[in-house]
This record gives C-alpha cells, sequence and structure tokens, in this order.
C-alpha cells in the first residue's frame, strides 16, 4: 500500500509499467521505483544565511494528470524533511517558520522559511493535496546550504584593463536570500548611491548599488571598497569585498633633467634623463634643436654623450595611450679653464712688462731729477 503513496493516484497503472524501463535511472530519487509525473522547479544552487530568512522561487510542473489537479478545488501544500515519510501531507510543514504561497492553483510554491538555522535540515520535498490529486515531487528535492557568514558582495565590471577618459558603471551586488530584509550596502565612492533590490531570471534577489565614474589617472591604484551588512535576528552580519582599480594612462609630469647641472666644460660628459609618469611605462625619445629643425638623437630614458657644443635638448614619452614632450633643457659649455690661465698669464705679463717699463722710465727720470728712489721709499 505504501506504493499506492507515492504518485498521483490515478497514474499508478502506467507508472508500474514504466517502472520497469526506468528502474535503473531514478535510482538516486525517492520516488520507489516509479517514473515520476509531478515535478517542483526550485534553483540549482540556494545559499541560506543564518538568522536570516530565505525566499526560494518555486513552481511546479507535470507530465500527467494536470486536469485533476485543476480541477480538485482547494489545494493543500507541504515540505517534507527528507528524513521522514514523504508521501504524507501531515509529516509536511506549512506554517510561521516554513511558508508556502496562497498562489498553489497558479503552480507557484515559492516558499519563505522565516529563521533559518545552520542546523536546519535542508533537503525537503513538495507534496500536494486537492479532493482528486495528491502527489510528491519526490525526484525533485528542495536543497539549500546554510552559511553563518554571508559571502562577499562582487564589485563588477571587471577593473583590471581600462583606460582614462573611459567612462564605467560599477556595480556592488550582494546576493539577497531574503528579499523582506535585503542587505545594507555601502561603499567608499559615493555615499547616496541608490540601493536596488532585483529580481534574477531564476526568481531569487540580488541587491546593488551602482555609480558611473569617469576615469582618470588618478583612479588608478584606487582601492573600492564595498561592505553588506546583513540583519540578522540578534543584529547583523557583515561581508566586505575590495578591488584595486587598474586605470593605463598618456604621459604626464615629462620633464628633462641634466647631470651635472650647470655649465659644463667642452669634451666633458653629460647624462640626460627624462622622466614621465605614465601606464603601462613609457617609450622616451631624445631630440635636438638645430637650426630650425629638431634631430632625434637618442631613444631611452638615459641619453649620455660627449659635449662638443652649446644645444637646446628634450625628450617625449609615448606609450599607446598619447605622448608628451619635456621642456627643453639648455646645455651652456663652460668657458674652458686653460683658456683662463693662458688668458691671465697674457694679461699678467703685459702687466709685468707694463710695470717694468714704468720702473725704467722712473729711474731715468730720478737720474735726471735725483729724487727717484726717496719716493719709492716713502
Ligand atoms: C504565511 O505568511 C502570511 C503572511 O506573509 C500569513 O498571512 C499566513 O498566515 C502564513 N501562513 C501560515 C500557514 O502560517
Ligand atoms: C509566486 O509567488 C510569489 C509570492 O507571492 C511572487 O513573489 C512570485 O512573483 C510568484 N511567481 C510567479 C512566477 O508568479
Ligand atoms: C550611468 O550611465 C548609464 C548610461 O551609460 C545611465 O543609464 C545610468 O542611469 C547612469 N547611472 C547613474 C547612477 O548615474
Ligand atoms: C545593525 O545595523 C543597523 C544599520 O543597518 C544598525 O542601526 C544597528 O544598530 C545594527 N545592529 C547591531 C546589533 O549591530
Ligand atoms: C603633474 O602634473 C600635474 C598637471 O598635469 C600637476 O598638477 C602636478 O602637480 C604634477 N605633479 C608633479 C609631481 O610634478
Ligand atoms: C652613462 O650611462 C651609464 C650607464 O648607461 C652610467 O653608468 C653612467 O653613469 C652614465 N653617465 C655618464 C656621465 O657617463
Ligand atoms: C632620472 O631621474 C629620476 C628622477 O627624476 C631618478 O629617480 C632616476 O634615478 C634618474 N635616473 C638616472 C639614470 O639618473
Ligand atoms: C605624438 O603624438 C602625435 C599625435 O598625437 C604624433 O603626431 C607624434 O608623432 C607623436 N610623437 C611621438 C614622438 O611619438
Amino acid at each position: 500500500m505504501k506504493v499506492y503513496h507515492t504518485l498521483s493516484e490515478n497514474m499508478l497503472t502506467v507508472n508500474m509499467l514504466l517502472s520497469v524501463f526506468f528502474l535503473s535511472g531514478v535510482s538516486a530519487d525517492r520516488c520507489g521505483g516509479f517514473t515520476p509525473t509531478f515535478f517542483s522547479t526550485t534553483p540549482k544552487s540556494i545559499v541560506a544565511l543564518s538568522g536570516s530568512c530565505l525566499q526560494v522561487p518555486c513552481s511546479f510542473t507535470f507530465t500527467k494528470a494536470e486536469s485533476d489537479f485543476d480541477s480538485g478545488g482547494q489545494n493543500f501544500a507541504a515540505w517534507i524533511p527528507s528524513s521522514r515519510s514523504i508521501f504524507y501531507i501531515s509529516q509536511g510543514f506549512n506554517n510561521d517558520q516554513i511558508n508556502i504561497t496562497r498562489n498553489i492553483k497558479q503552480r507557484n510554491c515559492t516558499t519563505v522559511f522565516s529563521d533559518i538555522k545552520s542546523t536546519q535540515e535542508t533537503e525537503y520535498f513538495l507534496r500536494i493535496e486537492n479532493s482528486k490529486f495528491k502527489a510528491t515531487a519526490c525526484s525533485t528535492p528542495l536543497q539549500f546550504t546554510v552559511q553563518d557568514y554571508p559571502e562577499k558582495p562582487r564589485i563588477e565590471p571587471d577593473l583590471k584593463d581600462l583606460k582614462e577618459h573611459q567612462s564605467v558603471t560599477v556595480t556592488c551586488s550582494a546576493f539577497t536570500p531574503c528579499p523582506h530584509s535585503p542587505p545594507e550596502l555601502t561603499w567608499n565612492l559615493q555615499q547616496d548611491s541608490l540601493r536596488q533590490t532585483e529580481k534574477n531570471t531564476d526568481g531569487t534577489f540580488t541587491t546593488k548599488i551602482q555609480e558611473n565614474i569617469t576615469l582618470s589617472d588618478t583612479h588608478d591604484g584606487y582601492n573600492i571598497r564595498c561592505s553588506a551588512r546583513y540583519p540578522v535576528i540578534g543584529g547583523n552580519k557583515t561581508a566586505e569585498t575590495e578591488v584595486t582599480l587598474s586605470v593605463s594612462y598618456a604621459p604626464r609630469n615629462t620633464s628633462a633633467s641634466i647631470s651635472p647641472s650647470g655649465l659644463v666644460s667642452a669634451g666633458s660628459w653629460v647624462e640626460l634623463n627624462c622622466s614621465s609618469r605614465t601606464k603601462p611605462p613609457p617609450r622616451f625619445t631624445w631630440f635636438k634643436n638645430s637650426e630650425h629643425r629638431e634631430v632625434k638623437i637618442s631613444v631611452g630614458k638615459v641619453y649620455n654623450f660627449s659635449v662638443t657644443e652649446n644645444g637646446e635638448y628634450y625628450c617625449v614619452a609615448s606609450n599607446n595611450l598619447g605622448n608628451q614632450t619635456s621642456s627643453v633643457i639648455l646645455l651652456n659649455i663652460e668657458v674652458s679653464r686653460v683658456f683662463i690661465y693662458f688668458t691671465m698669464t697674457i694679461v699678467g705679463l703685459v702687466m709685468l712688462c707694463g710695470s717694468v717699463i714704468i720702473f725704467e722710465w722712473t729711474q731715468k727720470k730720478q737720474s735726471d731729477g735725483g729724487t727717484g728712489i726717496m719716493k719709492i721709499k716713502m
């Protein structure tokens, strides 16, 4: 007689025949070897948070006896835990704690589990009865996992390959087992971002906040932190997530420096150094202004050379997003020390010769007048 309860009663004979063929295929379910004709549909993966409620979207279908269901009058529904006899509606629940929607007639078995406990059983079978129809969805148990801590919210899109000037809509979304008390979402972007709880295609819910940002170089390396606070019985449970923005940008703050700075002497070595802030790293090109045109003289960050003449130098930093030119460095050759030495020597010699001539001349004048030496001694 137990077999009698397993399926929609009218289908018993058919199922007994079919069972011969399907016996091996359905051994994993609780249908006792008979081909099921009544199926509940719930999401494959449902995650519940202990202390919160869980709303499970649910619908059901038949392969037989549909007219019996429709004409059978008032419907009774219950979820029967797998530990009990799943073909007796009295073994199941439909109460304040496990509350099935009243839309059974519309084939809607959406259910709210109002206080999920981590010890709670996680496999239930849907049983529906009316005056003509009695069936358990023995091959499609409702299963869910109970977690003590919420999952981290998700930040989208992937913020790893962005470019400056690009406009992106950043979304932080959190799983929402209980749409009646959705999580509070906060982040370190705009504080007044609008929170929305949306229904997913499988009937579950997601809560999210969004902001549009136009990217610039200052966003590179910026951490976006988003936190979801779930109201649960006796407090809140929080989960946080963080992503770092990676933004490519054209060269900025391009500058050229020279070492040693100041005057250099002809024939000495100088080092020109180009710097720029950019992502990805730039290529550097050195140019020299020479008589109304620019000459490319070197590629690379540092350019070393031996000075031969005065000149104007600048560099250009470039990457795939653009280029930027540094200001011009003026290179002035110092007047040589040797040259100064010679000049001073000559000036010295000239002065020496001059004094000697003056001396001789005064000597001569003294011997003429006899007062020259006395004057020098004074
Ligand atoms: C299910 O919840 C509704 C309110 O959401 C309530 O009116 C109804 O009585 C509950 N059903 C049971 C069986 O407790
Ligand atoms: C089923 O019922 C629930 C609760 O009344 C409702 O939110 C949901 O939209 C219904 N689903 C369908 C598919 O009508
Ligand atoms: C972000 O931009 C999209 C269009 O790109 C627009 O539809 C949306 O309303 C904007 N959202 C906000 C929060 O400004
Ligand atoms: C839970 O969070 C709310 C804000 O969402 C806050 O007002 C309340 O004090 C928190 N409760 C506890 C017990 O931390
Ligand atoms: C870099 O350039 C920006 C303007 O593009 C300027 O505001 C900033 O001060 C510069 N930074 C440095 C370190 O020179
Ligand atoms: C020239 O370049 C080399 C390496 O590229 C470096 O070691 C040296 O200090 C630079 N400067 C001068 C003035 O030679
Ligand atoms: C070039 O200049 C930057 C700073 O402007 C400095 O950090 C770097 O060490 C210099 N490179 C060389 C090779 O002198
Ligand atoms: C810099 O960019 C301009 C166009 O944006 C291009 O014409 C020029 O050749 C570039 N210069 C270098 C050195 O890449």
